[in-house]
């Protein structure tokens, strides 16, 4: 059960918004996989390849940008009552923006030219822009009324931050910025992206969701308030001492580097503690996905901290936390919304002779498991494809698939929504 005290749905958009967004993102998920079926080789050889550029943008921006789009846009006000102004163009449009940037940078970092490159770049860009704005907005008039959701804001600043640096690099590439020591700012970019935007909104979220969703015990006081603000200084410590000579810069910078480490590292432990000491037994593919995160994330600490490779540590970022948590969470809150929005649909119309069907009758707890499943072997094909090209290939096809696979659960869950929402309808026109 997850616990629903508190929650409101008044404010909320209706359902088709998030559910677009949600419905589209698997698709360039599944697109990363087939390009990593492709050219595995390449890609898992090193972070510089075209293949290995594209597969990264579309994961971030085609995939974790519209979950994160989709997710903040319903839950915002649920959670905490902060509606997004003009919720209706803004989502249609960063949809639209999404689709078009993240399919853009593929094809121009890929080599598809100048023009889809800067075309994506701009889209994407003003995508991101327009999101964050409505996002800051809604949280910035619900923090007047006190109910401000602590920490949001700082992975909205630093997804700017990343896509700022991302915009000059594109302006590089393009060959009109010349930026010297381009090899640090695209670091800069990629720490602000996967650290800060993606880092901090995963514990931002986590804080609020893993004690609602797996009814744990609350995060302590201090990971809530202060660890989030920490790694975001962090981060911008990080950014000054690239501007600084090397013999300060260096060593300032793994300081920092071995502070965001610790600082993840330790939401990660925590997290796992706090779900092994839920009040429910209960394990389900959203909790597994979870630990997997979770341990991918240890894993890149400890890469981190032995020196290990940029690629292994991108792939357990990217793909075992930057896919494998969003899809958890996707196999939880589309049942979830669903079910809550014809809750109060059967409230609102007094229908309780009918019965609304429960969250697992909406995504079969079976299909969220085999979908767990996927992405696991892909996790574990991708990791060994590090070392013989080939099984990196059986590990692209499989993510496409663990792709495809969410992507026909949340079709068959937003389906059986619908269903059960005409029968309300159509039951109480005919009774009324
Ligand atoms: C408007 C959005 C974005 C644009 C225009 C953009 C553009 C770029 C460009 C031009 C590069 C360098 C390519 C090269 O040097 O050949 C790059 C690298 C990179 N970007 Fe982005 N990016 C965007 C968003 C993001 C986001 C949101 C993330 C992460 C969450 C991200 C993660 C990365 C990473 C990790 C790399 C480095 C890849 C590597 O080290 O192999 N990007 N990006």
């Amino acid at each position: 059960m997850i616990a629903t005290d508190g929650l409101s749905l008044e404010q909320a958009p209706p359902l088709d918004l998030p559910l677009r967004l949600f419905l589209t993102a698997p698709l360039f998920a599944a697109a990363a996989g087939v390009l990593l079926l492709w050219q595995a080789d390449v890609v898992l050889a090193t972070r510089w390849s075209p293949a290995a550029l594209a597969a990264t943008h579309l994961l971030t921006v085609g995939f974790l940008g519209m979950v994160m789009v989709g997710a903040s846009l319903q839950m915002l006000p649920v959670l905490v009552g902060a509606p997004v102004p003009a919720v209706r163009p803004v989502a249609g449009a960063v949809h639209m923006l999404l689709g078009i940037g993240a399919t853009g940078l593929a094809a121009g970092l890929l080599g598809g030219g100048p023009w889809p490159l800067a075309i994506g770049a701009a889209t994407a860009a003003l995508g991101f822009g327009i999101a964050a704005l409505g996002l800051l907005l809604a949280l910035w008039r619900a923090r007047r009324r006190g109910t401000g959701l602590r920490g949001f804001p700082l992975p909205m600043l630093a997804l700017m931050v990343a896509v700022a640096l991302g915009a000059m690099l594109t302006l590089a590439l393009l060959g009109w910025l010349v930026l010297p020591r381009l090899l640090d700012w695209v670091n800069l970019h990629a720490a602000w992206g996967l650290f800060g935007w993606v880092g901090l909104l995963v514990l931002t979220v986590g804080v609020q969701v893993v004690p609602l969703f797996h009814v744990t015990p609350a995060y302590p006081v201090w990971v809530v308030r202060r660890l989030g603000p920490l790694l975001f200084l962090a981060l911008l410590g990080l950014t000054l001492a690239a501007l600084l000579p090397d013999s300060a810069g260096i060593p300032i910078a793994q300081l920092l580097g071995a502070l965001l480490a610790a600082g993840f590292g330790a939401f990660a432990v925590l997290t796992l503690w706090l779900q092994a000491h839920g009040a429910r037994a209960r394990i389900d593919a959203t909790l597994l996905h979870w630990w997997l995160a979770m341990a991918a994330l240890l894993g890149a600490v400890g890469c981190w901290a032995l020196g290990g490779s940029t690629e292994l540590m991108g792939l357990l970022l990217l793909v075992g936390v930057g896919v494998g948590l969003p899809s958890g969470m996707l196999l939880k809150i589309v049942p979830f919304l669903c079910w809550f929005h014809l809750q109060s649909r059967q409230v609102a119309l007094g229908r309780f002779d009918l019965r609304i069907p429960h969250m697992h009758r909406l995504l079969p707890e079976r299909g969220a498991r085999a979908q767990l499943a996927l992405h696991a072997a892909a996790l574990v094909f991708l990791l060994a494809g590090l070392l013989q090209p080939v099984f990196g290939r059986v590990g692209g096809a499989l993510l496409a698939l663990a792709a495809l696979w969410l992507l026909a659960l949340l079709v068959g869950s937003a389906s059986r929504y619908r269903a059960a929402k005409r029968t309300l309808e159509t039951t109480s026109a005919g009774t009324g």
